[in-house]
Formats: C-alpha cells, structure tokens, sequence
C-alpha cells in the first residue's frame, strides 16, 4: 500500500480551503496534519471542511513556529499571502517538511532562487501551484506546441483578459490593489500565464520589455457626482464597477468575506459596503496597480513572445496563438485549433470542461503530483520550483523594464 503522507495546510482562505477540501477526499494518500491559520473564522472554516468531510479535526495553529514546536509533518501546502512565502518555506525547508506552495513563489528573483536552492540542498520536494499545467486544455496547448508535429515554436502571442469583476474585487479594491503589499499584477496573476509560455517556448528568455500602467482607476476619473462609498452613490446604477450591483445584487465574489458567526452573509455584505474596503469607489481607492500591461520577450532559441494583460475586459478568459515552422496553432481559452501549413487542420474541444470548479481539476492533479514527488524521490514534478522560476524571472525583469504609459 502507498505510504500516507502528513501534510499541514498554511493558510486557509481562498487557496488554502479548497486544497484542504481535495486532500480531505484522499484520505488513502494523506492524513491532514495541521492547519496554520491565525485569523479564528479562517481556522472554524478549516474545521468545518474536515467534519463535513467526516474526518477528525486537525490541530490548528497561529504560525509555522508553533507548528513546528508542537508537530512535524512530512509535507505542507503553503497558501498565505505571497508575502509570506518565502519566510515560511524557508522555515518549513530548514526543518524538513517537503512544500507545495501557490503561486507567485516570492516576491523577488533571490527570494525564489534562496527557497530553490534550500530545497535541492536538503533533498526535499519544492513544487508550484502553477495550476494551469495541470489543466486539460493548457496541457494539450503546450504538447501540441512541443511535439514536433508542427516544427519549431517560433512565436507566442498570449492574452490575459482578466474581467471587470475580477479586476475590482481584487486588484482594485482589494489587497492586489497595494502591489508593495502583495505582488505587482504581473507577477501575482500572470506568473502561470508566463510559465505557459516558457513551457510552449521551451527556453530561457534573453530580452525582457514591457509597457503599462494604471490609466483609468485614478482619482481624477472619478465623475463628479460619484461618492467615495456605491452605497451612498447617486450614480450608482449607471456604473459598471458598483460594489453594490456586484456583492448585493449579483452576489458574486464574495467567497472571502467572513461573517462574525452567527452572522449572515447577507450583512456582512452590507458590513463591506458601508466600512469595509470592498465597498469604496474603484476611483477613490489609492490602487497602485497596473491596469493594462504587456510583455515581449525573446528567447535564448529564437522565438519571440508577446503577453498582455488587461482589466477591462467584460468576461475573464485567456488565449494564445502560436506560430511554428510547419504551421499554427490557436487556443480561446475553451477549443485549440491545430492547423499546418499545408493539410486539414485538427480541432480540440474543452468547451465543456474549460471553466469547471477547481481549475478543471489540476488543483486537484497538482497536488496528486506533490504527493507522488514527496512519496517517491526518482518523481519529478511537472512544476517544481527549479523550472517553474523562469516564469517569476521573467515577469520581475518586465517590471524593472517597464515603460510607464
Ligand atoms: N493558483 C491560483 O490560481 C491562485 C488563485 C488565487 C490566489 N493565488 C495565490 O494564493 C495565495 C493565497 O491567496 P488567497 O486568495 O488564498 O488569499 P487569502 O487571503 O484568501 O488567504 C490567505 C490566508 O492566509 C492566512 N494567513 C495570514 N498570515 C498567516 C500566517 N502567518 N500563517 C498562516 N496563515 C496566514 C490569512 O488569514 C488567510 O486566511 C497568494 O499567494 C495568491 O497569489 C493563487
């Protein structure tokens, strides 16, 4: 029988639940060992998924400190806010835990390549939640790119519609927003989009530039009736970035918010809108991040890649067009054409399964791959940290290179 493998989850709010959720249905692989979570509703959230999954509940505990004084396990998900990465993997690594930690690695290149290193040194698995992978579609994309059936890669055009709801929620009001907080936008959300390119490209980059920046979201872009909160606003209605529409009305992305317990959903949406950071006016938010941003790159081998990212899009989506010596291959985000330059052209379909829960199943499937890394030492991650940094490299160099427009 395979061995079962002690694994904590740190951190447990967006990320972190949903990867205690798939470990808690594989209870043949894993045992949970621990939760670290510091904030009391997050911690009764954990709790409340292993009962519901009929398991026993886990220690929990404030930091990876007290963790380790009380228990060792053999593996960790690490899913804090990326600030925190680095000083958690780095204690967890000293002490021998194994780690799978969400993406971005770190904030800065040294901060990435110090976790790698200490890793390799100590002969433990160090895995990325690059996600999309793992994801059907993305995986087709990238082997039909590297098969050799349509020759060499020569160029990568990649689009990241980030969608305007997305956009609000997170990298205008809420944490993404600050990015000496958290990560620049492109870093923070577009590292996997760069790890797919550098896994179609198939090498390092050479040359790294960018243009973007915050146009719209400022202050001086407010209208003139606008209020500071959509609650208050009189012209509310007529907008598109309404707090009000998007929590209460539609009541989407409000995965987050944390009732008090005993407390409703309902009231802690009313609790946002009239104190809490998502109920301000996206033009009265002292965001610092990016709004539109691309990337071109050339590659050590020849081929040049273009990425760009963008809030104002009305649906979230990615697609990719890829030119190769014998032909051409175009992703939507949902059916992949492959077509050569002379012949018919093969179709893929994802449609159906494309935008299912849990990234089309690779949260799951990354963390099957960690599991079998941290059980067999001849097994390679797909995404272990060594080759997935390229990705982070990029994405820093394009900020150091940035044109501010
Ligand atoms: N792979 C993906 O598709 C994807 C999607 C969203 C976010 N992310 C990344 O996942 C990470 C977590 O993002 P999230 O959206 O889950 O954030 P989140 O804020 O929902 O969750 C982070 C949790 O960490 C907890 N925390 C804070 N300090 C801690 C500490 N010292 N020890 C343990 N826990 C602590 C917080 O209380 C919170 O519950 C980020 O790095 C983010 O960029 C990845």
């Amino acid at each position: 029988m395979a061995q079962i493998v002690d694994i904590a989850v740190i951190g447990a709010g967006n990320r972190g639940c949903k990867y205690l959720s798939l470990l808690a249905q594989m209870p043949c692989h894993v045992r949970i060992a621990a939760v670290v979570e510091p904030n009391p509703r997050r911690a009764a959230k954990a709790s409340a998924i292993l009962v519901e999954a009929g398991l026993p509940d886990a220690p929990v505990f404030a930091s990876c400190s007290e963790m380790m004084q009380n228990i060792s396990p053999q593996a960790a998900v690490i899913a804090t806010p990326e600030q925190l990465h680095h000083k958690q993997a780095m204690e967890l690594l000293d002490k021998g835990v194994n780690i799978l930690i969400e993406k971005p690695v770190a904030v800065t290149e040294e901060q990435c390549r110090e976790i790698a290193e200490k890793a390799a040194r100590n002969g433990l698995v160090a895995g990325v939640c690059h996600v999309l992978r793992y994801h059907p579609y993305f995986a087709k994309l990238c082997s039909l790119a590297t098969d050799g059936s349509l020759g060499e890669v020569v160029s990568v055009s990649h689009r990241i519609s980030v969608g305007i709801d997305r956009a609000c929620h997170t990298f205008v009001r809420g944490p993404w927003g600050k990015p000496a907080l958290t990560s620049p936008m492109l870093l923070s959300k577009c590292c996997h989009d760069m790890d797919i390119i550098t896994a179609i490209v198939q090498s390092r980059a050479a040359v790294v530039r960018s243009v973007g920046g915050r146009c719209f979201f400022r202050s001086e872009n407010r209208p003139a009736a606008a209020a500071d909160r959509c609650v208050s606003c009189p012209v509310e209605r007529n907008c598109s970035f309404s707090a009000v529409d998007l929590y209460r009305r539609r009541r989407e992305w409000t995965a987050g918010f944390d009732p008090a317990p005993g407390d409703t959903l309902e009231s802690e949406v009313n609790r946002q809108l009239a104190e809490g950071e998502y109920g301000r006016c996206v033009f009265a938010c002292d965001n610092e991040a990016v709004d539109r941003q691309v990337v071109i790159a050339g590659f050590e081998n020849g081929a040049v890649a273009s990425l760009t990212m963008n809030l104002f899009t009305a649906e979230d989506n990615r697609d990719t067009h890829i030119c190769l010596t014998g032909g051409e291959i175009r992703g939507n985000g949902e059916i992949i054409e492959a077509v050569p330059l002379r012949g018919d052209k093969a179709i893929y379909d994802y449609s159906d399964i494309a935008s299912k829960p849990y990234h089309a199943g690779a949260d799951n499937a990354v963390l099957e791959d960690f599991i079998e890394a941290v059980r067999n030492p001849e097994h390679k991650m797909l995404t272990n940290i060594a080759e997935s940094i390229e990705s982070h490299r990029i994405c820093i160099l394009a900020d150091r290179n940035l044109d501010e427009v």
